[in-house]
């Protein structure tokens, strides 16, 4: 659980935090099937993960934590499931929120938010309207719900060229900073580093434009099984690895 502000204890030594902490968290069902349960007991044990995560994140110094909660592709799975995900996730969003809020965290939501059932958006809206005042602020964790990098980056062009065609833009001042600043990520620094767990080596329509230079880091881990140590693993190979960004 994380705790209010002042109990967090401080992070094991890091010579190099992330800024931004960009997750996948894949590998729910299949723990759930090598338990011999259903796939939903996988997704409970998945939102537990989350806490673990998100607690080790803000100990450690990370300021944006961004996490893929359901893609707009998870639409084709069965009913069943997709009702019991957004269910589970209108409960924690509610259930974790004064915990977070009182640990600074303050939650935000990426997406299609205007297509999920109408009581997942009631809880989106009670969460971003807690108010953590500026010197008290840690950490933001966005959470993608309904999002995908195409249609992210689809919605953008269609402001940008609304943008062109009323007048208030020329095409040649668009730049890649009009480009980000038109992104459910505008205002943020993009991810330093990507994990995915459960071996899948791919990455599913997520943040393709912010993660172009980030530093990708997959595990074999299911979710369920991905706790704070692995986080810390993951975050120490961050400190391993050399950006060049193109150069020497
Ligand atoms: C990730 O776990 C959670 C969501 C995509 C909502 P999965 O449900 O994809 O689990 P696997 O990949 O089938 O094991
Ligand atoms: C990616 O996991 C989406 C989320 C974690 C929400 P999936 O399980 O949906 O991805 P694929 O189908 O293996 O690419
Ligand atoms: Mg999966």
């Amino acid at each position: 659980m994380v705790q209010n502000d002042n109990h967090i204890p401080s992070a094991p030594t890091l010579d190099k935090v992330p800024q931004h902490v960009a997750v996948i968290m894949d590998g729910n069902g299949r723990w759930a099937k090598d338990q011999g349960e259903e796939r939903l007991y996988g997704h409970r044990h998945g939102v537990e993960a989350v806490r673990g995560v998100v607690q080790t994140a803000a100990e450690a110094g990370v300021r944006y934590l961004t996490i893929y909660a359901f893609s707009t592709e998870n639409w084709g799975r069965p009913a069943e499931e997709v009702d019991g995900i957004m269910s589970l996730i209108a409960q924690a969003i509610l259930s974790e929120l004064d915990t977070l809020t009182g640990a600074g965290i303050r939650m935000r939501f990426i997406g299609d938010l205007a297509s999920l059932p109408a009581s997942l958006q009631e809880s989106i809206r009670i969460a971003e309207a807690a108010v953590i005042p500026a010197e008290k602020l840690r950490m933001t964790l966005n959470i993608a719900l309904n999002y995908s990098s195409r249609w992210e980056l689809t919605r953008a062009m269609q402001q940008i060229a609304v943008a062109v065609k009323d007048g208030s833009l020329r095409p040649e001042e668009i730049t890649q900073e009009t480009v980000s600043n038109h992104l459910a990520t505008a205002g943020m620094p993009d991810p330093e580093l990507l994990i995915r767990t459960s071996g899948e080596l791919r990455l599913s329509n997520f943040l393709l434009w912010q993660l172009s230079y980030t530093e990708l880091y997959f595990t074999d881990t299911l979710w369920p099984a991905f706790g704070r140590d692995q986080m810390l693993a993951a975050l120490r190979e961050y400190g391993r690895r050399k950006r060049r960004f193109g150069r020497l």
